[in-house]
């Protein structure tokens, strides 16, 4: 299990770097990314979440299509959106309506370093989008109008310092 990086920290903000090497290291990485978000009970997880600055994610959606994206990029997005509730493990404890395009195409690297192409719809889509933003330093709140980003930036703080005053 990783360490989860929460709201506050530099990482989660910052651009992440492309991926150069292929090795082991990376295997190890990737697998424990699945790992933690197993055990977080998420649909995603990008690699900056773990406090790691890499381009790339792990997606696994009730176990279709379980696959880690490494240096990926969004070809096209679809006119048509949708608009859906969001949450990240990031930001635990809040949820909003996100509205995003509905569909995307995205070309990615496996683990090996081979280049594929995969396009989704649906939740599956609105989880790539949101593991590509973490690469970029944005996070689902972001995407928010100004009021709504600041009413739940105070939700989860007021959420955590519950939590931490739990723990003692
Ligand atoms: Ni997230």
């Amino acid at each position: 299990m990783l360490d989860i990086y929460t709201l506050g920290e530099e990482v989660l903000t910052e651009k992440c770097q492309l991926v150069t090497k292929f090795d082991s290291g990376l295997r190890v990485l990737v697998d424990a990314m699945f790992e933690t978000m197993s055990e977080a009970d998420g649909v995603g997880l990008a690699a900056p979440q773990v406090g790691v600055s890499l381009r790339l994610f792990v997606i696994n959606i009730n176990g279709v299509e379980k696959r880690a994206y490494i240096n990926p990029q969004i070809l096209e997005t679809s006119i048509e959106t949708d608009c859906s509730e969001e949450g990240c493990l990031s930001i635990p404890g809040v949820w909003h309506d996100v509205e995003r395009p509905a569909r995307v195409h995205v070309q990615a690297q496996d683990i090996e370093g081979k280049a594929f192409t995969f396009k989704a719809e649906g939740l599956h889509a609105r989880a790539i989008q949101h593991e590509n933003d973490h690469l970029n330093g944005v996070l689902f709140i972001d995407r928010l109008t100004a009021e709504d980003r600041e009413s739940m930036v105070k939700a989860y703080e007021k959420k955590n310092r519950s939590q931490k005053r739990r723990k003692g």
